[in-house]
């Protein structure tokens, strides 16, 4: 039997799921989901999850040290606190079933054991769930309870998202524009979800960066193209500021240029993924009925069919793309691009990220958004 891992997962499990599955692809580490929820998935593996610091949209991971069937036995504290025999900061969450119960238990049998053992202790109180936020600036040991089907798994937790570092990315940057910008953790998610661990990435319709700023974070060479001429200064600047503030080096080329004639600016088969938001129509105060979301459909489908013809030629053979397209929720039904068959159009293959799993879900993946009014289709497309 492998190592048992708890994810708790992001504000869309689904679209976490998936990008969780995508890494443990991307560093060829064998799995198998045991469990999942709304909260928390349950998987086995047979080595540590790697690549854990690219992930945009897991609050946390646990490593799970004890399991427990019919009540919460003995623990060996030292496996919870390996860096600290001194004194701990800990704090316990407790999730699943009789989630309250666990808590206290946990929470008081290990200020007890720490206490006869002498380690000076400071116990963070939550009735529940500790804030990932909180763990990640308080730099709190966490231990996860989990309870399901009558089995209590207790766990380590080993990684925290870290919600001031993607905010400071969001809103320190110097260039703002949140009508057009996605937030980073999408980004990130996206970037993911291409499956593709290193090489030169690429935004065609880049705008302020905000996907190109957190591929540079995870390490690729990076590629912007904008039609508005306004957006190239703003672009590089952003990832100049990036450099600075994290103290990294980055390769970067973002210029001005036509994504639907990506011939001119882009060398054919040079690239290795494409990761973008295009234009999703205009801004909307409410939800569009079903004529005006149709008309808008009918306006972006012409700009994506030539965009992802360019993106095809712009990408090596093996190459994916992860983009996203809008969908209107009118009240009466939901209108969208049907980008799967305009990639298959362009020579692409479609590619579900959650193959192979038992996760059945609404194909694509969706993330909502409530400036847009409309919810993002993220799909991933390969180049055979
Ligand atoms: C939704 S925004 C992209 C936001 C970007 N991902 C970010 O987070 O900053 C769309 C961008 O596409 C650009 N754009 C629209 N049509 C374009 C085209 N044909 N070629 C290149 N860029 C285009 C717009 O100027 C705008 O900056």
């Amino acid at each position: 039997m492998g190592q048992l891992y708890l994810f708790r997962l992001g504000k869309n499990p689904e679209l976490s799921i998936a990008e969780v599955v995508s890494l443990l692809r991307m560093g060829s580490a064998g799995f198998s989901i045991r469990h999942y929820s709304e909260e928390i998935m349950l998987l086995e593996l047979e080595r540590r999850p790697p690549l854990l610091e690219r992930l945009g949209g897991t609050l946390k991971v646990a490593e799970v040290i004890d399991t427990f069937d019919g009540g919460i036995g003995d623990i060996d504290t030292a496996k919870y606190f390996p860096d600290a025999r001194q004194s701990v900061v800990f704090g316990v969450s407790a999730y699943g079933d009789n989630a309250g119960q666990n808590s206290q238990a946990v929470s008081g049998m290990v200020k007890d054991k720490l206490k006869s053992e002498r380690v000076r202790t400071s116990h963070i109180h939550s009735p529940l769930e500790l804030e990932h936020g909180k763990i990640a600036r308080k730099k709190i040991s966490e231990i996860i309870a989990f309870e399901n089907d009558g089995r209590i798994y207790l766990a380590r937790t080993i990684f925290v998202h870290d919600p001031f570092e993607f905010r400071k990315r969001d809103m320190k940057k110097p260039h703002q524009r949140h009508e057009l910008a996605i937030p980073p953790r999408l980004a990130r998610i996206m970037i993911n979800l291409a499956g593709k661990r290193s090489g030169v990435l690429l935004d065609p319709f880049c705008g302020v960066g905000s996907i190109l700023q957190e591929a540079g974070l995870m390490g690729y060479q990076l590629k912007g193209l904008d039609r508005n001429s306004n957006r190239i200064p703003e672009c590089r600047g952003n990832l100049e500021w990036l450099k600075k503030e994290y103290k990294i080096g980055l390769s970067h080329r973002v210029i001005c240029g036509d994504a639907l004639r990506m011939g001119q600016y882009v060398e054919p088969g040079t690239v290795d993924l494409i990761v973008t938001e295009p234009y999703l129509g205009p801004s909307l105060r409410k939800t569009p009925h079903s004529a005006k979301a149709f008309k808008i459909i009918s306006i972006l489908k012409p700009m994506y069919e030539e965009a992802l013809k360019g993106m095809f030629q712009a990408l090596k053979k093996g190459g994916r793309v992860c983009i996203v397209s809008p969908r209107f929720h009118s009240k009466e039904r939901p209108t969208r691009l049907g980008m799967e068959n305009l990639a298959e159009n362009a020579g692409f293959s479609v590619i579900d990220p959650l193959k192979g799993t038992s996760i059945g879900h609404e194909r694509p993946l969706l993330d909502f958004t409530e400036r847009h009014r409309l919810i993002r289709e993220i799909h991933v497309f390969g180049k055979d």
